[in-house]
């Protein structure tokens, strides 16, 4: 397990040190290069002692400590014999170098030789972060496939309270053996994820909607889509960019999602249905806006087509997932929904916590099997709980091929 830990110039270089060490103690080689930055933050030697190996701190400062050819041409064999590179801290001006290609020291350069996996941890001031340009910088390196372990909440050296802080070493070491251990366990699966909350219309300027963000079942897309599985998600409305490898179906009502759904059922072999539809719409949209008066307003609702109950019925052999957001009796409503809905698993979790369901970057959640098993998994972040409900799925599948 070879590794490129490429350290840029912020505060948190520091803890760059600690990740050195945390992916050292998982079994990987570490190689480090410093931005000119970094070194004034940090000295190689606190990296060089901990990997055991010379920092590369320069174009021109060969790890090997010779000045010919070899030490001129280093980026493109430091490139070749590593698998994963990981930046952290990732500054503003490093992300952006990356989108753009700028190549005018050794990390960026080598960034541009690197034909393996990116894991980006960045940290940086909250306004930094949330400019425009680093979002879109972002934007352009996920589209790229790149691994991003976001900073966290909490103060800065600034002196600022809000996002910015590099996350904890040992998630993003953690999310970089994930990388390296990547597992191709669904090669072959097509695996069709629905996500997000969806949006019904009340006149041409006002819905109604709920508050999931789609993070869960993004999550599971791309965990999915790492896993090898074609994966087809289709997403009601949400501020999510696609996973890598993902084919994106954009819908924005439950009858939507509904036609997008049976539309891809086919090559289905996994259906993981984790978007919050809307239960009831309006029948007959108004074409003009709705003036307000001063009379009482009621809306007549009709109910949506249950899609998860539809899937049910005609799934044949596929592995149906079905998910329950309850604010009580966890256990009892997502069993009910696991028998009424013909599903093989429905993944349980309780929205009124902090922390878990809509919205959040974590959760908790309990998956009740149509065997009778029930598995708990405790909380986590949401790409995490994806590969354990991943892993869970491939586990139920043997079980019930067995049982037949
Ligand atoms: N679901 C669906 N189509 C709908 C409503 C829900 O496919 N019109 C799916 C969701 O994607 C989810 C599961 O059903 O996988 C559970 O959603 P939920 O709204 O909790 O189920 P309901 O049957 O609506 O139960 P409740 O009585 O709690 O509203």
């Amino acid at each position: 397990m070879n590794v490129v830990l490429g350290v840029g110039g912020g505060i948190a270089a520091y803890k760059a040190a600690e990740l050195a060490r945390a992916l050292a103690q998982r079994g990987a080689s570490v190689q480090v290069v410093m931005t000119a930055a970094a070194q004034e933050f940090v000295k190689p030697l606190t990296f060089a002692a901990l990997t055991g190996k010379k920092v590369i701190t320069g174009m021109f400062s060969s790890a090997t400590g010779d000045e010919t050819l070899s030490s001129a041409v280093e980026h493109i064999g430091v490139a070749e014999a590593n698998s994963l590179l990981v930046v952290a801290p990732a500054t503003a001006n490093l992300l952006a170098k990356f989108a753009h290609g700028i190549a005018d020291d050794f990390l960026t350069t080598l960034y541009l030789a690197f034909t393996g996996r990116v894991l980006l941890a960045p940290a940086m001031n909250t306004h930094m972060w949330q400019h425009p340009a680093t979002v879109a910088n972002l934007e352009i390196l996920r589209m790229r496939g790149h691994a991003v372990v976001e900073p966290e909440e909490g103060p800065l050296a600034c002196g600022m309270i809000g996002p910015g802080r590099l996350a904890d070493p040992e998630t993003i070491a953690e999310a970089a053996m994930r990388l390296l251990n990547q597992r191709k366990d669904l090669e072959g699966e097509t695996v069709l994820v629905t996500a997000g909350p969806t949006q019904e219309p009340l006149d041409p300027v006002r819905y109604i909607s709920n508050r999931s963000s789609g993070k869960m079942g993004y999550a599971l897309a791309e965990a999915a889509a790492a896993r090898g599985a074609n994966v087809v998600l289709v997403s009601g409305p949400t501020h999510l960019a696609r996973p890598n490898g993902v084919k994106l179906v954009k819908v924005t009502t439950a009858v939507e999602m509904h036609d997008a759904v049976i539309e891809n059922l086919d090559p289905a072999t996994i259906i993981i249905k984790a978007a919050a539809v809307a239960d009831y719409h309006l029948a007959r949209i108004p074409d003009q806006k709705v003036k307000k008066t001063a009379a009482r307003l009621s809306l007549d609702l009709d109910p949506t087509p249950d899609i998860l109950a539809e899937v049910g019925r005609r799934k044949g052999d596929r592995l149906l997932v079905g998910f329950a957001a309850e604010t009580e009796r966890l256990v009892e409503e997502s069993r009910r929904k696991l028998k009424s809905k013909n599903c093989d698993m429905v993944v349980g979790n309780l929205v009124s916590q902090d922390g878990v369901g809509f919205d959040s970057d974590t959760n908790e959640v309990v998956l009740v099997m149509s065997t009778g098993e029930m598995v708990e998994l405790p909380r986590a972040s949401k790409r995490e709980i994806a590969d354990q409900i991943l892993d869970e799925i491939i586990k139920l599948r043997l079980a019930l091929h067995s049982a037949q």
